[in-house]
């Protein structure tokens, strides 16, 4: 794919109404998410829980683009069709999740650093022929006493440069997700800080590194309070406080800012998310790329008991929705009723 086309692509991820699903957990995450429910994590349950994910009648309304893990890539639904091909059929995008997940950082203790990089171009490769067209990489930042340090940023912004550049080379379009956690006590204006912190280092990486910026998305976290911190704050305070943050720090030419939900309760990242796009325009696309946010819900009715198919479906294709209207700053908790579920 040529940079007109990963352009064009990266411009579908976020068109208006819609956004991404992030369902590239790794297989020990997703064994913490099934035991979750009780669950034991097998190849084939696995499997079962994407199926009833991307055969959800009516998915591309408000999903542009689906994140798959390696396994998932390379496995097919109950009726025989690889995921990505299945998903490409019903107008989604099929992305793939490149890094290989964070190891500790030598030297400083807390911190981490993304791995992944070793024999990456000959995996985008491989992801390239099997029908992959955006590629996603998560860096991780945590704030604490003395974190965090200039090196964990730098770091991490390097990688992410370096994979994105590959992306671009391979032909796929980089998500560049550079996560600062929402563990700990920090104030909203602690976040603030090593967030446009974090998103300045990103993009001085990102130009050194000569990625074109129109054919790629950043993925950042809200800028929230810490989850134990005892000043929780509203929507628009977090709406506010997130935009000013990447108007600080985001450059102009990237369509699209694709948010992870970290670990927010699903109505409120929905809520916060509408709450940006009601201050809108923005120079960029405000969208989702939300994986427990939109999954929770479907996990618990689903349970592992496939004749629950039908509801878990019906609860995904409604926070798609909700997700959708948020995109557009029209959602409101209302609709969380109002809204049919017996659609499918
Ligand atoms: P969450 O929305 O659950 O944070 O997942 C998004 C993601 O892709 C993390 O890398």
């Amino acid at each position: 794919m040529d940079v007109v086309s990963m352009t064009e692509t990266a411009r579908a991820l976020v068109a208006p109404g819609k956004g991404i699903l992030a369902a590239d957990e790794s297989t020990p995450t997703m064994q913490k998410r099934l035991a979750a429910i009780g669950l034991e994590s097998t190849e084939a349950r696995r499997r079962a829980y994407r199926d009833i994910l991307f055969t959800t009648p009516g998915i591309g309304e408000f999903i542009s683009g689906v994140i798959l893990f390696d396994e998932t890539i390379r496995q097919r639904s109950a009726e025989g069709t690889r995921f990505a091909e299945l998903l490409a059929g019903v107008g989604v995008i099929p992305g793939i999740k490149v890094d290989q997940g964070t190891v500790p950082l030598a030297g400083f203790p807390g911190e981490v650093v993304t791995e992944g990089l070793d024999g990456l171009r000959g995996r985008l490769a491989e992801y390239a022929t099997m029908g992959a067209r955006f590629a996603k990489w998560r860096a991780v930042i945590t704030i604490g006493e003395g974190r965090p340090s200039a090196t964990c940023i730098e770091s991490n912004a390097d990688g992410l440069a370096r994979y994105a550049a590959l992306s671009q080379e391979a032909g796929l379009v980089p998500i560049v997700e550079p996560e600062v956690l929402m563990d700990g006590t920090h104030s909203i204006e602690r976040c603030a800080e090593v967030t446009k912190a974090t998103l300045r280092e990103v993009y001085v990486r990102l130009a050194s590194h000569r990625v074109v910026l129109e054919a790629s998305l950043l993925k950042p976290n809200m800028v929230l309070p810490g989850k134990d911190c005892p000043d929780q704050a509203s929507p628009v305070e977090i709406a506010e406080a997130t935009i000013a943050v990447l108007k600080q720090s985001v450059p102009t030419a990237v369509p699209g800012i694709v948010f992870l939900s970290g670990g927010q309760p699903d109505l409120e990242a929905t809520l916060r998310l509408d709450a940006m796009n009601r201050r809108g325009p923005q120079p960029w696309e405000l969208s989702f790329s939300f994986g427990r946010a939109l999954q929770a819900p479907i996990l618990r009715a689903w349970g592992g008991d496939d004749t629950n198919r039908d509801q878990a479906q019906a609860g995904f294709w409604h926070r798609a929705a909700m997700n959708g209207a948020a995109r557009h700053g029209s959602y409101s908790p209302d609709m969380e009723q109002q809204v049919t579920l017996s659609r499918i």
